[in-house]
């Protein structure tokens, strides 16, 4: 008989879990939104809500909120893993990210947990720029960041999808640690510049002091972990230890992943940085 059990994707409705549910139901393999919209409502901070949504599932896809970087997700990560091998569901993908103690912390006690567990271990993800906090600054023509020309492969989230689908469907990835980038170094400069070609638009790029990011994040009234995390990413992470490319996407998809060029052409068309 084949088995209809759902996998459960955390962050369902995120960048990464929305297109992988999409891809899955597309195969019709039924799927499972762990989020707070989802149903049973999946919540990080309260855990009581996670064994409803562990009820009856295949496997996870773990998409960390808001961020496997943020002190103590290991944890938190730990926890629900270790719960889900109690339900008997040892099918585990984790998303994770690149060069941040606390996403290695977290991808050990994974791998540590019991489970057959994969990573799929992400760069900074494209869609930032349209998905994220950087689509206010790009549309208001001007993004400020205290970051220099260091260069980041920008990873297109659809290649996480198609490599999350592609883990969770086949054979042989159970114990494999994928790491995942873009094809190109890009610094925050050239990826604005690329999308301000692509959206015919003047955007400009302005490198800022440490201190003027600070006072600037200070006035958007965010969440205290959001607060950290930024200059976490901004000061810390995005100091060189990243700028290297990996063969992650081809090993796994047997492709090369998508380039940025390919992803500002196509986002721009659909208007998302046009005023
Ligand atoms: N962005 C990057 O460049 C990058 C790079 C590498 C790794 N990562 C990792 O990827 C993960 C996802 O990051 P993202 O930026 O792409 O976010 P995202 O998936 O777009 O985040 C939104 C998702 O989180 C859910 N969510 C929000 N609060 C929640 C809560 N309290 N409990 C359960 N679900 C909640 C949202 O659904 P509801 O609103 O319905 O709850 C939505 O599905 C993070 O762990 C991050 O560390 C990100």
């Amino acid at each position: 008989m084949t088995d209809t059990k759902p996998i459960l994707i955390l962050g369902g409705t995120g960048k990464t879990g929305r297109r992988l549910a999409e891809r899955l139901t597309a195969r019709g393999i039924p799927v499972r939104i762990g989020s707070r919209s989802g149903t049973p409502r999946f919540d990080w901070e309260a855990p009581a809500s996670w064994a409803p949504a562990l009820e009856g599932v295949s496997a996870v896809y773990i998409s960390y909120y808001p961020d496997i970087a943020v002190p103590g997700a290991a944890e938190v990560v730990d926890a629900f893993a270790r719960l889900a091998v109690e339900h008997g569901i040892r099918r585990l993908v984790l998303l994770s990210g690149r060069g941040e103690h606390e996403a290695q912390r977290a991808e050990e006690m994974l791998k540590a947990s019991g489970a057959d567990w994969t990573i799929l271990r992400c760069a900074w993800f494209s869609q930032n720029f349209s998905e994220g906090f950087l689509v206010e600054p790009l549309l208001a023509g001007e993004v400020a960041l205290p970051v220099g020309p260091v260069g980041e492969p920008f990873v297109d989230v659809d290649d996480i999808a198609d490599a999350a689908e592609a883990v969770l469907t086949e054979p042989g990835h159970v114990g494999q640690l994928y790491e995942l980038t873009g094809p190109r170094l890009l610094s925050f400069a050239d990826a604005v510049g690329e999308i301000a070609k692509a959206a015919g638009r003047d955007i400009r790029f302005v490198r800022i002091t440490h201190d003027e990011f600070t006072a600037a994040v200070a006035t958007h009234e965010l969440p205290p972990e959001i607060v950290w995390l930024l200059d976490e990413l901004f000061t810390k992470v995005l100091d060189g230890r990243n700028e290297s490319l990996t063969d992650g996407v081809q090993r796994v998809l047997g492709r090369a992943p998508k380039d940025f060029s390919a992803y500002a052409t196509e986002t721009a068309a659909s208007r998302i940085w046009s005023n």
